[in-house]
């Protein structure tokens, strides 16, 4: 839903009437609209390890089980979309040890968490390339994604060999071959048109992106769709981040003010009506453009 000046609105979200008790008080008491898609770096495993005297490794396998009780807690919580950045292009620089056991953590989850997926209504898709991954965690991944299908609570989307910069550029080359084969033309392609050739199209903008071990950065993460999610960051390590702490991560965007480059409702709304602006009480915008055309930037659209 957009506003009269074309801004997509936060609207206040049916709550489903199959929420557990529990998560219907969570989402009820949370005065602020709900993050449908969430999309999560989960960064501090060997942190949270290494401070424990521990190997690093020993960090990914308790990461792992965050991995499930997140997955778990947002399927009953009604997010419809959760993105988790399992393994970066740049994690291929890490030593062959831990690669290897973060490929082989990937099977088990994959194996294991099945039934899990299948009782929660949770359906399984990857982003990234997932031909650099050995075979038996491609495979693990594609019975998975085969067994879920059908489901249709929650999407989980696992990043996978994943980078926002090589997803852009693969599908810069793949816009460049359509448009050399005469599939596409030149002057048709627009930002709706790029999105269609990213990994996964159906990939919705994430409302909120969620960082653990509190670092400050994107890490080339979502780069396309994140461009203006609200970011959250914890000092909790990925493995400590469990269904308080994202119940924590969700009250925090409820109280944001998303304005996408506009400004938020109210302020339109004094905008429009303020003496300067005031020609007879128009509830349209002041530049008299249909809602979402764009055109001469707007006063306060310069800020983002
Ligand atoms: C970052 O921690 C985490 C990763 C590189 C991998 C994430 C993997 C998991 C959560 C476990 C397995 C995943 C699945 C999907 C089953 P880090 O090692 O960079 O931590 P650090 O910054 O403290 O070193």
């Amino acid at each position: 839903m957009t506003d009269a000046s074309g801004i997509p609105q936060s609207v206040p979200q049916a709550i489903s009437p199959d929420l557990d008790p529990e998560a219907r008080a969570f989402r009820e008491s949370l005065n602020g609209p709900f993050a449908e898609h969430v999309a999560i770096i989960m960064d501090g495993n060997g942190r949270w390890a290494q401070e424990r005297g521990w190997l690093r490794v020993r960090g990914h396998k308790e990461g792992m089980e965050s991995v499930r009780h997140i997955t778990t807690a947002a399927a009953e919580l009604g997010v419809k979309s959760l993105t988790l950045y399992a393994f970066s292009r740049e994690n291929w620089k890490r030593p062959d040890l831990e690669v290897t056991a973060l490929m082989r953590l990937l099977r088990l989850f994959l194996r294991r968490e099945r039934k899990t997926m299948m009782n929660n209504g949770i359906r399984l898709l990857a982003i990234g390339r997932m031909e650099d991954l050995p075979r038996f965690a491609q495979r693990a991944l594609e019975e998975t994604i085969a067994l879920t299908a059908g489901n249709t609570k929650m999407t989980l989307r696992l990043a996978l060999s994943y980078g926002g910069r090589t997803e852009i550029a693969d599908a810069v080359l793949k816009v460049s071959r359509d448009i050399a084969a005469g599939r596409l033309k030149e002057e048709d392609v627009s930002e709706e048109t790029l999105r269609g050739y990213l990994y996964d199209p159906t990939t919705p903008d994430p409302d909120l992106v969620i960082r653990t071990a509190g670092e400050m950065r994107l890490s080339n993460f979502l780069l396309w769709q994140a461009s203006y999610a609200e970011f959250y960051v914890t000092d909790d390590c990925w493995p400590d981040f469990r269904r308080e702490q994202f119940e924590l991560a969700l009250r925090a965007y409820a109280g944001r003010k998303r304005k996408f480059g506009g400004l938020p409702q109210q302020d339109t709304d004094a905008a429009n009506t303020s003496p300067a602006n005031s020609g007879g009480g128009s509830a349209e915008p002041a530049t008299g453009q249909a809602p979402g055309t764009p055109g001469r930037p707007k006063r306060g659209a310069q800020s983002a």
